[in-house]
């Protein structure tokens, strides 16, 4: 019977069979240690020679790393094991024998020649860890929306607005207006958060989940140029509420990934204590507040300046709860946040700093719901209204409070797994220098 590595604490003392990957072998001439993988976990197949046949030991002997093969044996109890059990071999076949030479062996590789050969470097135990927990994460996000009434809305890539402002647009020229035939700039979506805007006056509360796109000059830790982003919206919600279903949300990841993703935190070496800590209710503070414990902590932030990098990780190193930063300076913010009526400089928005550095994982707002004052901030945004006519049109048929806020995925999995850079918690990162493979 074929079954999978994960069902094999239900088959102790049976003979099964598995089909999968050898990830390394030994040999000491007499007993042959296959470590196979099958994608929903590891164990290690021990043959005798003195059991088999001349054939199918010349199988064994003709493996090299990454053979594709099928193995029976029977299911023994092992305490050393990282599952508990081993097999003891009794067939192997060979679906395909890899050549020698698989390119990621033991020795240390730098992090470039991993990313060149990311194709391979997933096979690693790591790396599927960190997909797992991404999956995790995403399946959690599904989970928790749909248990409180969000509705998932698919938002368009191709758009001919921008969202978060002009400096990260990727820019195309495909499409032409409609009629005139004239030619019409086209972007990549920076955030699905406009169109989420019109969903909810339909739907009430909704979320969308793709991949958005920032030509960010910079290079940093945090940053991709392809991302997974997860927009939520819903009407009738103002600031604070707004910041009550992130912390809820939140939250629920964390303990989901508690939860189901212990082994692969352990293969990961994430001490998982500071995350036992991520419980409501989480940290608020003014960005003005922010900014005065800043400057006392040595930094040269300006009273209306939006948080650097290492701003951020310095003031999340304060606290062991992940940190709602609230009320920016309208002046570095979007032109859609609604501004916050006891102090017009500045925005009710927040932003949502992760534990440990990880720094911001979400950025959030109440929307500007007038007609007139969008128009203005338009205006004062330099942008175009003609693209925006029918945004701002939502406002002119049935407008109400309403807010909304978008999570990096790639931010959250690098927390949760421990990871320094983001470009390891999506199969293929995007970089500035990087589109391959
Ligand atoms: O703060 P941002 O730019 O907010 C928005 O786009 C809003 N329209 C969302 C909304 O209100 N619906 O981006 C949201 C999150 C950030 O907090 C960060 O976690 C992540 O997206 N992010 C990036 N992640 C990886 N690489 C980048 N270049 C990122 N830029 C933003
Ligand atoms: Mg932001």
């Amino acid at each position: 019977m074929t079954i999978n590595v994960s069902e094999i604490h239900k088959h102790a003392g049976e003979e099964i069979e598995l089909k999968g990957w050898c990830y390394n072998f030994r040999s000491s001439g007499k007993i042959f240690f296959l470590q196979f993988r099958d994608g929903t976990g590891r164990v290690q197949v021990v043959y005798s020679k003195s059991d088999m046949t001349e054939d199918q030991w010349m199988i064994l002997e003709s493996l090299r790393l990454e053979s594709s093969v099928v193995v029976r044996g029977v299911v023994k109890e092992d305490s050393r094991a990282p599952l508990g059990f081993e097999l003891e071999g009794r067939f192997i076949q060979a679906i395909q024998i890899a050549p020698e030479g698989y390119p990621i062996g033991k020795k240390e590789h730098g992090p470039d020649f991993l990313l060149d050969h990311r194709h391979f470097w997933l096979r690693a135990e790591s790396q599927w860890a960190v997909m797992r927990v991404r999956d995790r994460i995403i399946t959690s996000t599904y989970e928790w929306f749909h248990e409180n009434g969000f509705v998932k809305f698919d938002t368009p890539i191709l758009t001919p607005t921008s969202c978060e402002g002009t400096t990260e647009l990727f820019e195309m020229d495909y499409f032409s207006d409609e009629g005139e035939g004239s030619a019409t700039k086209a972007y990549l979506a920076q955030s699905g958060q406009l169109y989420l805007e019109a969903g909810i006056m339909s739907l009430g509360r909704a979320f969308d989940f793709g991949p958005v796109f920032r030509a960010e000059k910079s290079k940093t830790r945090r940053h991709l140029t392809e991302f997974w982003m997860m927009d939520a919206e819903a009407a009738f919600i103002e600031h604070e509420g707004n910041m009550a279903i992130q912390e809820a949300l939140i939250c629920r990841i964390v303990q989901d990934v508690l939860k189901h993703c212990q082994y692969e935190l352990k293969v990961l070496g994430r001490d998982t204590a500071p995350l036992e800590k991520v419980q409501a209710p989480f940290v608020h503070i003014t960005h003005q507040e922010a900014v005065a414990k800043l400057r006392g902590m040595g930094s040269d932030i300006g009273e209306m300046d939006d948080l650097g990098a290492d701003d951020e990780t310095l003031l999340t190193q304060q606290y062991d709860r992940p940190i709602f930063l609230e009320k920016y300076p309208a002046a570095v913010k979007a032109f859609y946040m609604k501004r916050d009526p006891q102090d017009p400089t500045r925005c009710l928005n927040n932003d949502l700093l992760a534990p440990e550095g990880y720094g911001e994982i979400i950025g959030g707002s109440q929307r500007e719901d007038d007609y007139e004052t969008l128009m203005m901030r338009l205006k004062e945004h330099n942008l175009d209204p003609k693209p925006f006519e029918w945004y701002v049109d939502l406002r002119r048929y049935g407008s109400v409070p309403h807010s909304g806020f978008g999570y990096g995925l790639e931010r959250i999995v690098a927390w949760l797994c421990g990871l320094h850079h983001v470009r390891e918690t999506i199969p293929f990162p995007r970089l500035m220098n990087r589109l391959t493979p």
